[in-house]
C-alpha cells in the first residue's frame, strides 16, 4: 500500500520525507489555506520533492471551470493529478480531462455509486473519505470494502486512495481490505512506527549491553 500525506504544509512534507517512505501528496482548498504562500507555489515546490502523484484540486463547480482549472495545474508538473468533486458537473470533467491524458483523482466520495460511477468515467484515484463517514456514526472503512469488491467483480483499475483517516487503525484496515493507498495527516504518518515494546525493548537492550564483558 502507497503512504500520501494530505496536507500542503512544506515544512510537514520535509519531515515526512526523512523515512523515505513518502509516496505522494493530496492537497485540497483548505489546506492550502492554511498556507502562508500562494497556493500555485507551493504546489509546484510539492512536485519537485516527492515522485508523486500531487493531487490539487478544481473549485470551479461548472464542467467547463472544472476542465479550464484541471489543465492549469496539469501544466505545473508531469506529477500533478487533478482531483474533482464527484457530483454531475464533475463527471464530464472527469472523462475529458481523463482522455486528454490527465490523471484525475475523484474527491469527496461518500457512496460506492459514487465510486462506480468515478470509475466508468475514467478516473485514475478514487478518494473516500473515510474520517468524516466516521464523525456521523457510519462505518467509513465498510465504503473501503465495497468499493475494493464493486471494481474487483468488474476489473475496474480505478485506484482506491483511502482519505480523511484519522488513526493509525485505519491505515492498518485499509491495507487489510487491500485499498491501493493511504493519504493521511502528518499526525497519523508520525505515529505509524510507534509501539511501547520497541522503545522498551531497546532501552533494555542498550542496558544490558553496558554491562556485557568487553574482554
Ligand atoms: C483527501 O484527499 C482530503 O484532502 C482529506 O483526506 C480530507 O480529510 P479530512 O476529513 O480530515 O478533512
Amino acid at each position: 500500500m502507497k503512504f500520501f500525506l494530505d496536507t500542503g504544509s512544506i515544512d510537514e512534507i520535509r519531515k515526512a520525507n526523512e523515512l523515505g517512505i513518502l509516496d505522494g501528496v493530496t492537497t485540497n482548498p483548505s489546506l492550502l489555506a492554511k498556507e502562508k504562500k500562494p497556493y500555485m507555489e507551493i504546489l509546484r515546490e510539492i512536485t519537485t520533492m516527492v515522485k508523486g502523484p500531487i493531487s490539487a484540486e478544481v473549485t470551479a463547480t461548472d464542467t467547463a471551470g472544472m476542465i479550464r482549472e484541471g489543465r492549469e495545474f496539469a501544466k505545473i508538473a508531469d506529477n500533478i493529478v487533478v482531483k474533482v468533486p464527484i457530483i454531475k458537473a464533475g463527471v464530464p470533467a472527469i472523462k475529458q480531462l481523463s482522455s486528454e491524458g490527465i490523471e484525475v483523482n475523484v474527491t469527496l466520495c461518500f457512496s460506492p455509486l459514487q465510486a462506480l460511477i468515478a470509475a466508468k468515467a475514467g478516473a485514475r484515484f478514487i478518494s473516500p473519505f473515510i474520517g468524516r463517514l466516521d464523525d456521523v456514526s457510519t462505518e467509513g472503512m465498510k465504503l473501503i470494502e465495497d468499493i475494493v469488491t464493486i471494481y474487483t467483480n468488474y476489473g475496474l483499475k480505478t485506484k482506491v486512495l483511502v482519505a480523511s483517516v484519522r488513526h493509525p487503525m485505519h491505515v492498518v484496515e485499509a491495507a487489510l481490505i487491500g485499498a491501493d493507498i493511504c493519504t493521511m495527516p502528518f499526525s497519523v504518518f508520525d505515529k505509524l512506527l510507534n509501539h511501547p515494546l520497541t522503545d522498551v525493548g531497546l532501552k533494555n537492550f542498550l542496558a544490558d549491553w553496558e554491562k556485557v564483558t568487553r574482554k
